[in-house]
């Protein structure tokens, strides 16, 4: 074999893609460029796979037909870059491949052009091979070759695509705001950037576009929308990226109806046009009250048929002393129901129990198994009283076969644990109703919540309007007063959330101050939103979505790396880039900074 030479493209110009190779073109020349995906030498006859974005298609080297650049075929390696000019083909009915587009067919090469050598790939570039997690991402230009990361970012494509012609058309426009900007209150920590003209000073990487829009209101803009990137200095997990994109909107002189009615459009018209994901409209209204004592979450994938009890008022003055403690402190038992749970045995029930000790933090995980004879096995049914076990059985509506997992605990950490248990259980043993998709609304949020030493704050930022019938309850009982806060829940996922905003300054100022901010403190950080809202700002309400949980969903992706195209490890490193990475001293004196020494991370 002679030493291979490269050749130039010159003015070789693609016909079409190799997925697109359709018997209509049978017996016509046509010009495909791209990888090698394959290479099988059949004594003589050379197949590849030639690949691009389109998909795969055979291309034939015969000595016989295919003259010098059979010979020249013999160069080839996985994941070179060639461009052919060949004939299509029919492939004899014993070489048809069902699982390719192009499966019947193949080009049978006259011209080959060797672009480019490659590397040999750290893994194939095929679907269904699984590689570790990290090497995927040190080498990501392999990976995203692979067809899920291929599909996932065409999707991506067509959804942003989608969600800006139904805004345009619904009237909303699309203003940038900065990045360079200040600390905002979503709640997580805020990436800073130290200024180099206003030495010690920094600016905050925006975690949501919230008062720039809020702004934009008061500006008359009226219908506004940005996709934007976030950032959020927090724990990393499946599904939060330290930065992410939003669909972030905002609309003045509306209501809830009116927000709604536009989430509803671009979800719907979104999945459709970016995953021909037809979703049954309207979409349902649930209260944030009703969907955490049902599921124990307030982003329940609904489709997994199993529904938590609350059995709290049965054992307030239980003789069973660890349920009742727990009530006399304020909180709550609630039990998951499993009906047909024969092939729950008693090891993984065990095993269970430990999870829920160890790793969600719960004292327990009580159990009732109803027997084929109607008794009970369990560990605790020896402290209830014949009017408890009743009670317990109506609630649960008792049978053969159920197996009933207890939780007594605090309200939140019970219906963690007990929504946890749900979707694993669910899943796991099949519990799903067999729809493809689940979407719906949560409204009815409470506007405080109380956090760890008690007090009240926002549950979900300080500018969220109350409902309106509440108002007078502001005064007298915070807690009762219901918030303008929606989700949108899809699948298990909050793909979003948004609210009405406070556009009086005296009613903002007011939940301020009960949120225990003082005048100055809330001039010092909100003065210029406050001066926005006297300035005449209109009623105004909007909402964000996760722009990437979107995609996963629509893509069925289980981790938000698998749908952007340069993702953080949970650690929020860049393997491919190597970042965060150390400064010259240069640059930390410029800025006017100096690093304390290191200290380990656990
Ligand atoms: P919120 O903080 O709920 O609201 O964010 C809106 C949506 O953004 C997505 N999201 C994330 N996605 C990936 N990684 C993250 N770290 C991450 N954090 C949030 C979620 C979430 O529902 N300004 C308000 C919106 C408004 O009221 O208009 C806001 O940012 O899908
Ligand atoms: P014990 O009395 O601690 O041996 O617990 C008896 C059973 O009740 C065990 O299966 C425990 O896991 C369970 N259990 C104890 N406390 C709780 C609790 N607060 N919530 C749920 N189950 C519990």
């Amino acid at each position: 074999m002679q030493a291979l030479t490269l050749d130039s493209l010159g003015s070789l110009r693609r016909s079409h893609g190799c997925g697109e190779v359709e018997p209509g073109l049978l017996g016509r020349e046509v010009t495909l460029a791209g990888w090698v995906h394959r290479r099988r030498d059949h004594g003589g006859v050379i197949f590849v796979d030639l690949r691009d974005r389109t998909g795969l298609v055979q291309i034939v080297f015969e000595p016989d037909t295919s003259g010098a650049c059979h010979e020249r075929a013999h160069h080839l390696r996985s994941e070179y870059v060639i461009a052919v000019r060949g004939e299509v083909r029919r492939r004899s009915e014993d070489t048809v491949n069902p699982a390719l587009a192009t499966g019947e067919l193949e080009v049978f090469v006259h011209e080959l052009r060797i672009l480019n050598t490659a590397t040999p790939p750290p893994f194939p570039i095929e679907e269904e091979t699984g590689v570790d997690e990290s090497v995927r991402l040190r080498h990501r230009v392999h990976d995203l070759r692979r067809p899920p990361l291929q599909r996932a970012l065409t999707i991506r494509h067509r959804l942003v695509q989608s969600v800006r012609s139904t805004l345009s058309e619904l009237g909303f426009i699309e203003i940038e705001t900065p990045y360079l900007a200040r600390s905002t209150p979503e709640g997580a920590r805020d990436f800073l950037v130290p200024s180099r003209l206003q030495p010690g000073s920094f600016y905050a990487l925006p975690q949501s576009p919230q008062l720039m829009k809020q702004l934009l209101m008061a500006a008359g803009f009226e219908r506004y929308f940005q996709i934007v990137r976030c950032f959020r200095d927090e724990d990393l997990r499946a599904d939060r990226q330290p930065e992410f994109t939003q669909v972030d909107l905002e609309m003045s002189f509306a209501g809830v109806d009116d927000v709604l009615e536009v989430l509803e459009e671009v979800t719907a018209r979104g999945c459709l046009e970016a995953a021909g994901i037809e979703l049954p409209r309207p979409f349902p209204r649930l209260s944030y009250p009703d969907v955490m004592a049902r599921y124990g979450t307030d982003k329940p994938d609904r489709r997994i048929a199993l529904e938590l009890r609350d059995l709290t008022e049965i054992f307030r003055e239980s003789g069973f002393r660890a349920f009742r403690q727990v009530v006399e402190s304020g909180g709550i038992v609630k039990c998951l129901p499993i009906p047909d749970a024969e092939e729950l045995s008693r090891g993984e029930i065990d095993r269970l129990e430990r999870f829920v000790r160890k790793e969600l933090g719960g004292r327990g995980l009580a159990w009732i198994r109803v027997m084929a004879d109607g008794s009970w096995q369990s560990p605790i049914v020896k402290f209830f009283s014949e009017e408890e076990r009743a009670a317990v059985a109506a609630a649960v509506g008792a049978r053969p076969g159920m197996v009933v997992f207890f939780q007594a605990d605090q309200a939140a950490r019970a219906n963690a644990i007990l929504a946890r248990l749900r979707s694993d259980l669910g899943e796991r043993l099949g519990r799903t109703d067999g729809r493809e998709h689940d979407v719906f609304f949560v409204v009815d949020f409470p506007l405080f919540e109380r956090d760890d030493e008690g007090r009240l704050t926002y549950m979900h930022m300080p500018f969220v309007a109350p409902v309106e019938e509440d108002l007078d309850l502001l005064d007298v009982d915070p807690e009762r007063v219901r918030s303008t806060h929606y989700d949108v829940v899809m699948d298990g996922l909050e793909l979003g959330s948004g609210s009405l905003r406070n556009h009086r300054s005296d009613l903002q100022r007011k939940i301020l101050e009960i949120m225990g901010y003082r005048p100055e403190e809330m001039d010092e950080r909100f003065g210029f939103l406050l001066e926005a809202l006297d300035a005449g700002a209109p009623p105004h309400g909007g909402f964000a979505f996760g722009y990437d949980r979107f995609v996963m969903v629509l893509a069925g992706a289980t981790s938000l790396r698998d749908v952007i195209a340069f993702p953080k490890t949970s650690r929020g490193q860049d393997l491919l880039l190597r970042a965060p990475s150390p400064v010259e001293p240069a640059q930390l004196e410029e800025l006017g900074l100096a690093l304390a020494p290191r200290r380990e991370r656990p």
